[in-house]
């Protein structure tokens, strides 16, 4: 592990620790005093630096957790010294960086895998069955939101220098959300993205997207709002509502709310026999990591229920749409 952000000591290290083909081996931080900490509850050894860590020969793999403008860096410094990579999302902060690396992790026969890229949220294949089974008929449009609030002291999200700004760090969710539920080619038709007052990064946003056969998207995020973490999909007869849909806690049990033209008859119809609209619970960490040790072991296992390995062109096809808003952005 490069650092010991929150997210690694919260929910990675742990789900790392619990998997059977996973272990902690190291923990490296800039304070030998914070790796120490975070790396004793799984009898790691505490490492001064990052480059330090990358010298281990007993590290396979590596976790880069670190501000979004460092990861591009880090995860080259790491491939270089011979070691897969998990890294955090978003993955770069620019599509031809996300190229490069994927360019030499498949040169040196290491997997690279972004975490954001590496698992669908648990309601995504089920959700995908129900409309393609026409359970909301024709499908219309999605609308998706992601948004936590503010801090009270500004971090590494409110500085553009460490690549900040709401797009990358919460925008990303409900844009991926679009290219699970619609497909990849989505066109930006317009966006927008708004600095909160004294704010050196973008503290908001929207986007309106489209797909070929017309399908529009109509994405929101920001960081200094009331939490929210939803996607619908709207069609010529229902609609269908996923809450909590990004990032939930491991024990969270995804709820598909279903609502048809014809009331709750028709949404009886739907769910008798098919699909029990509270889902089992789905740690998407844990899915995650999971799926990273796979792809290192070469087995080609991948989130459970959505088909397969992880894309290697994901992070690519993200970047790129993470591109395209931001330039759309700034043409308005
Ligand atoms: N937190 C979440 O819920 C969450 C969820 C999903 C994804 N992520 C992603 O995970 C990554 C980390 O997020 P986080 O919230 O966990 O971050 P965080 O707690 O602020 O940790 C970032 C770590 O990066 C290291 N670092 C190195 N240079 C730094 C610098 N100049 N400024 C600040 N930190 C520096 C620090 O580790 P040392 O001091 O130990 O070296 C720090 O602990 C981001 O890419 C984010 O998008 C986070």
């Amino acid at each position: 592990m490069l650092g010991c952000a929150d997210i690694a000591v919260r929910r990675m290290m742990p789900a790392m620790a619990a998997l059977p083909g996973t272990e902690v081996t190291a923990v490296a931080s800039r304070d030998a005093a914070k790796a120490a900490v975070a790396a004793a509850p799984y009898g790691a050894a505490a490492v001064e630096g990052y480059q330090e860590l990358l010298r281990r020969p007993d590290v396979d793999a590596v976790y880069v957790p670190l501000p979004a403008a460092l990861h591009a860096e880090w995860t080259e410094a790491a491939l270089r010294a011979g070691k897969h990579v998990l890294a955090e999302k978003p993955l770069t902060t620019d599509p031809e960086s996300t190229a490069a690396l994927l360019g030499l992790a498949a040169a040196s026969g290491l997997a690279l895998m972004e975490t954001s890229c590496s698992s669908t949220t648990a309601s995504t294949p089920t959700s995908r069955k129900l409309v393609a089974d026409g359970a909301i008929g024709e499908l219309r449009a999605l609308h998706a939101c992601s948004a936590s609030p503010g801090c009270p002291t500004p971090t590494f999200r409110h500085d553009p220098g460490l690549g900040g700004g709401a797009l990358g760090d919460v925008g990303v969710y409900p844009l991926r959300a679009a290219q699970h539920l619609l497909g990849d080619e989505l066109d930006v038709l317009g966006a927008h993205l708004v600095r909160g007052p004294g704010s050196r990064v973008e503290t908001a946003g929207g986007a309106l997207l489209a797909t070929p056969a017309g399908v529009t998207a109509h994405i929101a995020f920001g960081m200094d709002h009331g939490y929210r973490s939803a996607y619908e999909l709207w069609g010529s007869q229902g609609r269908l509502v996923v809450e909590r849909a990004y990032t939930p806690p491991a024990d969270h049990r995804p709820v598909v709310r279903l609502e048809t033209r014809t009331g709750v008859e028709a949404l009886q119809k739907w769910v008798q026999g098919w699909f029990n609209l509270v889902l089992d619970a789905d740690d998407q960490v844990r899915n995650t990591v999971a799926a990273f040790a796979a792809l290192v072991a070469r087995t080609g296992a991948g989130h459970p229920g959505d088909g397969g390995a992880p894309d290697p062109e994901a992070p690519l096809r993200q970047a790129r749409l993470l591109d395209a808003v931001r330039r759309r952005a700034a043409l308005v």
